[in-house]
């Protein structure tokens, strides 16, 4: 039997009173912004679920079912049987974790991923550290030193938080729209060096790419260094090519690649921890640059290393991308495909223009995020609801993300629901006309 509202509700926490004045301190000091993002992760089930049990892409939460369109797995890597019967060989030479920082020693399979990620990324070398998080946080600063950063407004909140470092740091920090890169130009013109400019790569919300051949150019007459993250389409998009199995490109190595540009002046950032299902990141660099970061990056020096099983993980995923990964992008560009076109149908709109698989659907009353969240639920549908301040107020809605191990009947489910989803909770509609049938 599936749980109802009422008894997914969870109790909330002793009130502050109850602590003592220590924690109160603490405890009382307003979440600000956050406030609603707070509430929403208490009581709705769909924020800070226990999942109790994984089928495919199904998932149980206590007895109820559902389909996960919350997963970043873009590759199905996850579940994929070569990857996960690989690892325990990796466990049995190198034991559990390597435990050394970095800068003390790695293990053999560092290099080997670094060296294969430089070719597949068509840049001169990279540098491994376990998380982008990591990364934004130390890199940033480490590039910037008293120069000046820029960070779209939009960007990723680890980039804000790098930012915070940098400032901390001695360096300046401002930030700009993508949509309004005259003003960059003014504020690049002015900054001391050096100038580093920020942004996404494939963008985690709205699924879109950012206008690199606008902001290279821009980067290169300011002899500034463009940084971007590509969480998400690392893995996803890449290098354009008559053969490719899609128009997501081949590869997947990722979206400088997908859209033309070259490395000189950008340093490219990526993640294991969406398509390739893993714990670990790169920074594509060129050599010199990476034996700066040994020596200026904190965590190459003084944070504990990816585990061994992320390490095989990785190093498997990539030797499983070069045979199989073209067959499963071409998957997961149907499977998303078939979910934008009924979507279109249903007359429902959504911030994607790239057909990349992140699709926000944007309500038109924010304060319905919290019922069409839970009416999702109830309907077997687990996707991320997007509060503010995670998204601008008028982007708050539901993002779904489709992976290759997501099937056909799941994308029909998902659209059925979503379509009664709209009669009672009205989401954004589509600019053009509703396919017709
Ligand atoms: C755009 C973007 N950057 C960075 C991160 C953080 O990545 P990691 O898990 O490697 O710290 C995420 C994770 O959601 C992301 O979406």
């Amino acid at each position: 039997m599936s749980q109802t509202f009422e008894t997914l509700g969870r109790p909330l926490p002793p009130a502050p009173s109850a602590f003592s004045p220590a924690w109160r301190h603490v405890l009382d000091r307003p979440l600000g912004i956050r406030t609603e993002l707070d509430r929403m992760r208490r009581q709705a089930p769909f924020y800070d679920a226990t999942v109790d049990e994984i089928d495919g892409r199904r998932i149980r939460i206590g007895d109820h079912w559902l389909t996960d369109f919350a997963s970043c797995n873009y590759l199905g890597l996850d579940l994929d049987r070569e990857i996960i019967e690989a690892v325990p060989a990796y466990l049995d030479l190198w034991g559990t974790h390597p435990s050394w920082s970095r800068l003390i020693a790695s293990p053999r399979p560092y290099d080997d991923i670094e060296r294969m990620l430089a070719e597949l990324l068509g840049a001169e070398d990279a540098l491994l550290l376990p998380t982008i998080t990591h990364i934004q946080h130390s890199v940033l600063p480490a590039l910037v030193g008293r120069g000046a950063l820029f960070v779209e407004l939009h960007a990723h909140q680890t980039a804000h938080d790098g930012a915070a470092m940098v400032a901390s740091r001695g360096g300046t920090v401002a930030r700009f729209r993508e949509d309004r890169l005259d003003r960059l130009d003014r504020l690049l013109r002015a900054a001391p060096h050096p100038r580093v400019i920020c942004v996404d790569g494939v963008h985690s919300m709205t699924g879109n790419g950012p206008p690199l051949d606008e902001l290279l150019p821009l980067a290169r007459a300011h002899d500034a260094l463009l940084y971007v993250d590509d969480a998400h389409g690392f893995g996803v998009v890449g290098e354009r090519g008559p053969d490719e199995s899609s128009p997501y490109g081949s590869r997947g190595n990722g979206i400088v690649r997908h859209l033309g540009a070259g490395y000189d002046n950008l340093v490219l950032v990526g993640g294991f921890s969406k398509a390739y299902s893993s714990l670990l990141a790169f920074v594509a660099c060129p050599t010199e640059v990476k034996e700066y970061l040994k020596s200026a990056a904190g965590p190459y020096i003084f944070s504990g290393p990816s585990p061994v099983a992320s390490l095989a993980t990785g190093l498997v995923g990539l030797r499983v991308n070069e045979r199989r990964g073209e067959a499963l992008r071409a998957r997961l560009h149907r499977l998303t495909s078939r979910f934008l076109d009924g979507l279109r149908g249903l007359g429902l709109g959504t911030l994607n223009t790239s057909g990349f698989p992140i699709v926000e659907i944007p309500l038109l009353d924010a304060d319905n995020a919290d019922p069409l969240g839970r009416f999702l639920y109830e309907r077997g549908v687990f996707a991320s609801v997007v509060p503010f301040p995670v998204v601008p107020r008028d982007q708050v809605g539901v993002r779904i993300q489709i992976t290759a191990a997501n099937t056909d009947d799941e994308i029909d489910h998902l659209l059925a629901v979503l379509g009664e989803a709209g009669d009672r909770f009205p989401l954004v509609a589509a600019s053009g006309p509703p396919d017709p049938g």
